[in-house]
């Protein structure tokens, strides 16, 4: 209390305030009112319908619900239902569950490593309940259940009711205490859109719950237990685009990535859809999304962006996930080596065959290997036969393991790839494709989009590690160019030389080319070299990295064989051989596919044998 002297002073008196010679010095911190608290925990908590469903399911979840129901009404902002057949709570517990901090999930700091529940803050109920027209029904046994009913965050006394085991939360009217937050709620449409999203997160890590779900008293979707994400995908959005998607399973040190991507392919041809859970809980992660996209490097256009269902497991210390409010984040204590396992991950699974086009079924993936008709003692023709004498398309000598998975056991490069893996037999088609039989249907090559990729491959080694063997021309080759070609030139002459392009600069914008890299017989070399710089220019990229991929790229183009060149046996049989030794060997370096794999179930179904 402060003396005043002099003249009265009438309340409320502030904090610097000078009554004569005193100053006010009452304290200016009080503690909030618990109902006030409650509600700015809550708005970290719950932002909007989606949230409130998330953690409603989450909880459902985690008490053990085999089948769960959501009901919502105007996208969840007049109500929102969910009913699980879990573990349901007693009597004694429901008060301790609407209290902060109520928690049957952990009991002290440590049991946050590695805490297998989604909950384990204690927030979630009390929140909801603080900002909404709230009831609980629960019961742990079959029969003895009870009824609470909160207000606004007043809880009235609990009612005894008969009920099956298991859990009722209705939430109605949220925020009809908060208008602020009110009134930054969307349209009925779109907050129901979000919660479809948050359902079908879960769904996505709990394929084997049923759940069923409700808008507006009509029926939307129903999804039965299944044992796999692919067949989650397929109740949710269609068979079809559920068997367009590519198996990603890799274990990299304690990393392991599971799920689907998107064959490149089919990149931009629907909207984008994007799933990824951490140890089976749904987050965001924009580093690991990148890191999706950087595997797709080199196979698709730019500007489009992959779909992909991914779930990393990694070991619980290497993970926090105590550190957003609405748990839609984590924290790794190395995200590199984490981005770096999911790359890698789905980089693999795009250097395989399965990830090429396909028409029909693809249950069954298809490889290199050659249809093996039943052993007829006078065929010598499925016969391994490799020119190893052919230079047309040789993968280059020092290229070593392209460490790819299928092909580690063969070792290095063609010479041992050869006896391991027999070539079919091929024929080509149009003068455009490489065809040949194979036991799950009949696989079509482009021979220009395989040798531009086995192009770049060698290509974008070159430049990181040294020069091609070129080429020195008896006649040296005089080109004039532009100064925008002339550009170009400069800024890449380093790496073209690297190339095999050894060049004179003779004044202003004329070229003397001396040395010209030799990728085979048919090559033309001016050619090459005009329409590479005609492509570069205007065009700068940053990072060595990317100035190799994006030359690399533009070389192999205009360096392969193109649609209408005929192609001899050996020449066939040696694209074939150096297109299987690539990395990535379904994928040209535009975004499309270098095969084609036409399936027998396809061909059957459209004979109507089947
Ligand atoms: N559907 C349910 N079935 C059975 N028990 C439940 C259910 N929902 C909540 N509970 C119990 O109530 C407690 C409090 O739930 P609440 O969601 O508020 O916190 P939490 O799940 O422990 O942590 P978090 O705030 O991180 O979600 C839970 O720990 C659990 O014991
Ligand atoms: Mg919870």
């Amino acid at each position: 209390m402060c003396r005043a002297s002099g003249r009265r002073k009438t309340f409320p008196l502030r904090r610097g305030e000078r009554i004569g010679s005193f100053r006010i010095v009452m304290p200016v911190i009080s503690i909030l009112p618990s109902s006030v608290a409650d509600q700015i925990a809550a708005g970290e908590v719950v932002e909007r319908p989606s949230s409130v469903v998330k953690e409603l399911l989450e909880n459902a979840v985690d008490a053990g619900a085999t089948v769960i129901d959501i009901s919502l009404e105007e996208g969840g902002r007049k109500l929102i239902r969910v009913s699980d057949d879990g573990s349901g709570m007693s009597a004694e517990d429901v008060p301790l569950a609407l209290a902060r901090h109520g928690t049957s999930k952990i009991r002290k700091a440590a049991d946050l490593v590695g805490v297998p529940t989604f909950g384990f803050r204690g927030e979630a109920l009390p929140a909801i309940a603080s900002v909404s027209q709230f009831e609980i029904e629960t019961a742990a046994t079959d029969g003895e259940g009870t009824s609470t009913k909160a207000v606004g965050g007043q809880i009235a006394p609990a009612e005894q009711i008969a009920r099956r085991r298991g859990t009722t939360v209705t939430v109605a009217q949220l925020f009809y205490n908060m208008p602020a937050r009110l009134k930054f709620l969307r349209s009925a449409r779109s907050e129901w859109r979000s919660a479809v999203e948050a359902l079908t997160a879960l769904a996505l890590t709990h394929p084997a719950v049923r759940i069923h779900l409700s808008h507006d008293g009509r029926n939307a979707l129903t999804l039965p237990p299944v044992a796999s994400i692919r067949s989650r995908l397929a109740a949710i959005w269609g068979g079809r685009y559920a068997e367009d998607l590519l198996d990603v399973d890799d274990v990299a040190g304690p990393v392991h990535t599971s799920g689907l991507v998107q064959r490149p392919a089919d990149v931009g041809t629907s909207a984008r859809r994007v799933f990824l859970a951490v140890n089976g809980r749904a987050v965001r992660d924009a580093g690991i999304a990148r890191a999706v996209e950087a595997a797709y490097r080199s196979t698709i256009v730019a500007g489009v962006r992959p779909s992909f269902f991914l779930n990393v497991t990694l070991p619980a210390e290497a993970v926090d996930v105590n550190v957003h409010p609405a748990k839609a984040e984590v924290r790794f204590r190395d995200r590199w080596t984490v981005e770096r396992a999911v790359e890698t991950a789905v980089r693999r699974a795009l250097g395989t065959l399965d990830s090429a086009a396909s028409l029909g079924f693809r249950g069954s993936s298809f490889s290199f290997r050659p249809f093996e008709p039943p052993p007829n003692p006078d065929s010598e023709i499925l016969r391994p036969q490799i020119d190893r004498d052919s230079p047309l398309f040789a993968s280059d000598a020092g290229s070593g393991s392209n460490g790819h998975a299928e092909y580690e056991n063969v070792g290095a490069g063609q010479e041992v790839a050869a006896p391991a893996q027999p070539i079919p037999i091929l024929f080509q088609l149009r003068r455009t494709y490489i065809g040949f039989e194979h036991e799950d249907g009949l696989v079509l090559i482009d021979q220009h989009s395989a040798h531009e990729r086995v192009l770049y491959e060698q290509f974008v080694r070159t430049l990181e590690s040294g020069a091609a063997p070129a080429q020195r021309l008896l006649l040296p080759l005089t080109l004039h160019l532009g100064p925008a070609e002339g550009e170009a030139f400069d800024e890449n002459r380093e790496y073209l030389e690297r190339l095999g392009f050894e060049v004179e600069g003779f004044g202003g914008h004329t070229l003397i080319v001396n040395t010209v890299p030799m990728p085979h017989p048919r090559f033309d070399a001016e050619r090459c070299l005009r329409e590479t710089l005609d492509s570069l220019t205007g065009d700068r990229v940053a990072g060595a990295a990317a100035k190799h991929e994006r030359l690399a790229a533009t070389v192999a183009c205009k360096a392969a064989i193109k649609a209408g060149d005929e192609l001899s046996q050996g020449e066939m049989r040696s694209l074939f051989a150096a297109l299987r030794d690539t990395t990535l060997p379904a994928h040209d370096v535009h975004g499309r596919s270098t095969i084609v794999h036409l399936t027998w179930d396809e061909v059957e179904r459209r004979f109507g044998r089947r």
